[in-house]
């Protein structure tokens, strides 16, 4: 089944789902320059990744949000006594999910590093923007936050598995 159904979401949108899940894994990664300095492993070969990475999520992210716009009438209800929560801790996740490569691209441009992405120099390094270096401050703590979110979220699906014993993770599966 390639589009959602009322049971389960379907082909498209569990890659989206797994696919983002795991490119932000490896973005998270990144923290890991705070254990000295970056000087090791993946501090040397994932991370140094993470810009070129960071661009292709926020193509991914921004199809991502179409497609579950489109989906919306179809998609898996949720029980109508907690969906309002769980449909705002959705919409938190997709919004700073959003916020993380545009906040990447602000720090970037606004303090006139530039961007390149995968060797090629898409934005030129130049003067200091300040707005933008302002919008970018805001990547870290958004990262904390998604990190929370996601924490959260995990909490909840393996809640959904392991307690209450529902097919909620089913579902995505
Ligand atoms: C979903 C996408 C992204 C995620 C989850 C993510 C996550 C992170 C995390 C966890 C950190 C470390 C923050 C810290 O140590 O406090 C970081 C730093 C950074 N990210 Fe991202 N990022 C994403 C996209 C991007 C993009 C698209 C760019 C640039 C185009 C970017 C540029 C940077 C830079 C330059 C830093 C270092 C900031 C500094 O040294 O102050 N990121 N990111
Ligand atoms: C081990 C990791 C993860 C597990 C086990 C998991 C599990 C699930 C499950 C079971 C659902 C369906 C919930 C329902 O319909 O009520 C779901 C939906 C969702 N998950 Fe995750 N998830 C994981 C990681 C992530 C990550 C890293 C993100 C994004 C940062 C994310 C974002 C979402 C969103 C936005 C939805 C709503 C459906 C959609 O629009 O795709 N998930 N997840």
């Amino acid at each position: 089944m390639i589009g959602d159904s009322r049971t389960r979401y379907g082909v498209i949108s569990r890659l989206f789902h797994w696919g983002v899940g795991a490119l932000i894994f490896w973005q998270a990664l990144k923290l890991g320059d705070r254990i000295a300095e970056g000087e090791h492993w993946i501090g040397q070969t994932l991370v140094p990744w993470h810009v070129s990475i960071g661009s292709v999520l926020l193509v991914l992210i921004v199809l991502r949000i179409f497609w579950a716009i489109g989906q919306l009438p179809r998609r898996p209800l949720h029980d109508p006594a907690t969906a309002w929560l769980v449909k705002s801790g959705h919409f938190a996740l997709y919004a700073v999910m959003l916020a993380m490569p545009l906040s990447g691209l602000a720090h970037l441009i606004g303090n006139g590093y530039g961007v390149k992405v995968f060797g090629n120099q898409l934005v030129a390094k130049g003067d200091e923007i300040g707005w933008a270096a302002a919008v970018g401050s805001l990547h870290s703590p958004l990262a904390w936050l998604l990190v929370i979110l996601i924490v959260g979220h995990v909490g909840m699906a393996l809640y959904h598995r392991l307690v209450k014993r529902d097919d909620i993770m089913q579902r995505m599966l």
